[in-house]
Formats: C-alpha cells, structure tokens, sequence
C-alpha cells in the first residue's frame, strides 16, 4: 500500500538506563525487519546515552528538549547535547504544554531548534474535550500547526512528523475511534499541503492505542503510525502493535 509507518513508544517519566536497555534487547527480540516500518521508543534523558547502537532496529528519541545550544538554564537539555543520542525529539505533547506550560512559541523554537541541528521532530498537536464538544477541534489543530511551523523553510518542513493526540485519549483508556482520528488526519494533510507544498507528511495518532485497537488505527488512509505511551511500557503489548503494522504491510 506504499505507506511507510512509524510506531513510536513514548515511556514518559517511567524507566531507568539498566530498564531501558533490558526493554530494548526484549522487545528487539520479538520482531523481525519489516519494510515500510520502523520502530522507535522515547526514553527519558538519563537512559540515552546507554542506549546507543544497542540495536540498530530501534531508533531512539528525546521526549522533550530546550531550544538554546547552550547557556545559564539550569536543568534543561540542549539540542545538541542530543546530537548522535537520538534521531527523534518529542516536541510539544499536550502534558509539556499542561503541566510544563509550554507555549505555541516554545514550540516553534523548540521544532526551530531541533531541525537546526538535524533532529527530526514530532510535533504533538491536539485537542482538549471541551474543544471536541464545541467543535473547535479543526481550529485548534489547524492553529498549533502553524504557530509550531513559523518561520520554517518549505524543505525543512518534509522532515517533520506530526502526531495528532487528543488530549481527552491520553492516558484515559478512551481512543479517538478510527474514523474520528482519520477525519482530523486528512485535515492535518490538507493544511500541511498549504504550508508545504510538495511536501509528505507523516502523521502518527496518539491517545490510548493498544493491540487491540492499533491494527484498524493504521489502516486508516492518512494515519501513517502510532505514538503509544501506557502500551509501550510493555514488550508484549509494545511487540503487539508492531506486529499489527507489519500484519497490515504483509497483506
Ligand atoms: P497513552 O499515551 O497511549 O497512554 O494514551 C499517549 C501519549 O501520551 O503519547
């Protein structure tokens, strides 16, 4: 079918470095090579460094970084510093935008940032329930789109992948259903073609995705992946979902 798809884990605040290492020798004996499918977890920041080459199936990614090379700002991490630990960064999930109070701005200079020094960014987007419910979900997404994409050249916009999480699905054991989240998909692919013309776009759907669900997700014509973050804590679960990609690419 020509997709290429990338299932994503994000582990959040869970795991320590001999964890993180133990998970990614399991989980990379679980699956085999699959064209058209790459595999990547977002550790936290103090099991990167251990974690390079350990196996070159699975990519490695940040789930959050400052947007300055360096400088007097205690407890932040650099781009840079990111440099040759990951291919991925994580930028603007709706809990740094919660919790951490990130702005649209920080996240432009955070995506900014990022392409800067040639991390390739995934770009969270979402919207709230109450947006949902007031039909606000089209406005909300279509505006993080744009305020995180400022200011970036047309090329560097064909390196971004965009994850569509709504914030009512994370965590809650409620997914968006497949036709809801294919709906805000080809949204996203439409103001993307405005944006970036000529440029592909990769769009991963966040929010409660499980082996029981993951397989009708990435059938979906615009959804090209999945950012897991309670499943993927789990090498079954985690194997699971990524054996539902390849079932999906072997058909
Ligand atoms: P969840 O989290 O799969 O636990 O809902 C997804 C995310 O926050 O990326």
């Amino acid at each position: 079918m020509g997709k290429e798809f990338l299932i994503a884990g994000n582990w959040k605040m869970y795991k320590n470095a001999d964890q993180s290492r133990a998970f990614i020798l399991e989980l990379a004996k679980t699956f085999a090579p699959v064209t058209g499918l790459t595999v990547a977890v977002f550790p936290p920041f103090t099991a990167l460094a251990g974690l390079r080459g350990l196996d070159a199936r699975i990519k490695i990614g940040a789930q959050n970084m400052f947007y300055e090379e360096k400088g007097a700002f205690t407890g932040e991490i650099s781009p840079v510093m990111l440099q040759g630990l990951v291919d991925y960064v994580l930028l603007g999930h709706s809990e740094r935008r919660e919790i951490f109070k990130e702005s649209d701005d920080d996240v432009n200079k955070k995506v900014r940032a990022a392409l800067q020094f040639d991390l390739l960014p995934v770009l969270c987007v979402g919207e709230t329930l109450q947006e949902r419910e007031a039909g606000k979900t089209m406005a909300k997404i279509k505006n993080q789109l744009e305020k995180a994409a400022r200011g970036l050249e047309n090329s560097e916009m064909g390196k971004i992948t965009v994850a569509y999480e709504p914030i009512w699905a994370i965590g809650t054991g409620r997914n968006a259903t497949p036709g809801q989240a294919q709906e805000v998909h080809h949204f996203i692919k439409g103001v993307w073609r405005e944006m970036a013309p000529g440029q592909k776009l990769k769009i991963l759907y966040g929010g409660s995705v499980k082996p029981e669900n993951s397989l009708e997700l990435l059938a979906q014509d615009d959804i090209s992946g999945v950012l897991v973050g309670g499943a993927s804590l789990n090498v079954e679960q985690f194997s699971a979902i990524i054996h539902s990609c390849a079932q999906l690419l072997n058909k």
